[in-house]
């Protein structure tokens, strides 16, 4: 079978990663081109992974008419750019979430993949791909817990982490913790609840750091929000979780509930002693998703070979973004967001 020859931009936190699983762990895909802004980190992945292109300029890697897909990692504010270029070069694309950091940016990405219907064009939405959600999303589907009413999200990043985000977010626009932090969850109570958010009221502030305040964003947030069919998603959205990541969910329905990482355990070890029962936390995303940023990987290849479209589209990215900028505004202006008027 012929093999997809993939070009990857971003080496960093997450890129590596997902150039290490299109490099060495999907067996129809081969990564053909690495690309930073960072020449240190091309040539590192070229020479140690045997990689014949490397490129610290996008735009000359979209040159390369060996490669059929282009996967994006680079930072937030260079997807719809990047997505935009490597449609029209041809290739199918695969970006990092969110889809962009502005509302009008990801509308227009939305036109340029419908003007492309035949690339394939895929979103990170890679909880979708995890096994647990996956296994929840069927159940729910099979009638499991009934009709399903409310969902209620956590993501949290670890404490120890705080640090090097704000450096970033005072350097860069992040989106503010809703885009960036809550996206996956907008996402997931979209594919869980099958329907459109409505109204929505969100608040949150700076505790334990006061920069965010100077940043105009928040620490930790929640927002609640209704959608089109009477269901109800609670999300809370946080940078200071003391034991960790912790990534939590909530399905209640009509005959029962669902729970998804209730205790964001590193293993089924729990240890006794002095202090109590101890069960050690995942630290990050990397660790907590491994599965599922090769498995959604994987389907992106298996769409390109058999010429079909992933179950993330593009919507997914715009409906996600629109909900986040309806709790930014509703944190920013504290009054109640009706998206539908
Ligand atoms: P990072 O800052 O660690 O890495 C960014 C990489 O892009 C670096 O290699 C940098 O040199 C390169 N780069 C920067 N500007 C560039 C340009 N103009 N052209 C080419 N390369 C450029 O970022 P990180 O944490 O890996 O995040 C990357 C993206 O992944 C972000 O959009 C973020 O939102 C997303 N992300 C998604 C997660 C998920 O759970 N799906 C988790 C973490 C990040």
């Amino acid at each position: 079978m012929k093999k997809v020859k993939v070009g990857i931009v971003g080496l960093g936190r997450l890129g590596l990663q997902h150039a290490k699983n299109l490099a060495f762990r999907i067996p129809h895909c081969e990564l053909t081109a690495v690309c930073s802004v960072i020449e240190e980190e091309v040539n590192e992945v070229m020479q140690k992974w045997n990689i014949p292109f490397g490129y610290t300029n996008y735009e000359d890697m979209l040159e390369n008419k060996e490669l059929d897909a282009i996967f994006i990692a680079s930072p937030s504010g260079y997807h719809c750019k990047q997505i935009n270029q490597a449609l029209e070069a041809g290739f199918h694309v695969f970006s990092e979430k969110p889809l962009g950091l502005y509302m009008e940016e990801a509308l227009e990405v939305q036109t340029a993949v419908e003007a492309h219907p035949d690339q394939v064009f895929m979103l990170g939405f890679m909880r979708r791909y995890d096994r647990s959600y996956a296994a929840a999303k069927q159940k729910i589907d099979a009638g499991e817990i009934g009709q399903p009413v409310l969902i209620r999200c956590y993501g949290l990043d670890p404490a120890n982490k705080m640090d090097s985000f704000l450096k970033f977010a005072k350097a860069n626009y992040s989106g503010g913790l809703f885009l960036d932090m809550a996206i996956h969850d907008f996402d997931l109570a979209r594919w869980y609840l099958g329907a459109e958010p409505e109204e929505i009221w969100a608040i949150g502030g700076s505790y334990a750091r006061p920069e965010f305040d100077e940043i105009q964003d928040a620490e930790t947030g929640a927002a609640m929000v209704r959608f089109d069919n009477n269901t109800t998603g609670i999300f809370v959205a946080g940078r200071n979780c003391a034991h960790g990541y912790h990534i939590e969910t909530e399905i209640i329905g009509t005959k029962g509930t669902l729970r998804i990482g209730t205790v964001p355990e590193r293993n089924q070890i729990v240890i006794m002693k002095e202090e109590g029962a101890i069960q050690e936390c995942v630290d990050g995303f990397l660790e907590r998703f491994e599965q599922a940023y090769l498995s959604e990987v994987e389907e992106f290849i298996n769409c390109i070979l058999e010429k079909r479209k992933p179950e993330v589209t593009v919507k997914d990215g715009v409906e996600s973004t629109k909900l986040a900028y309806a709790c930014k505004k509703s944190f920013e202006t504290k009054t109640l967001i009706n998206v539908k008027e």
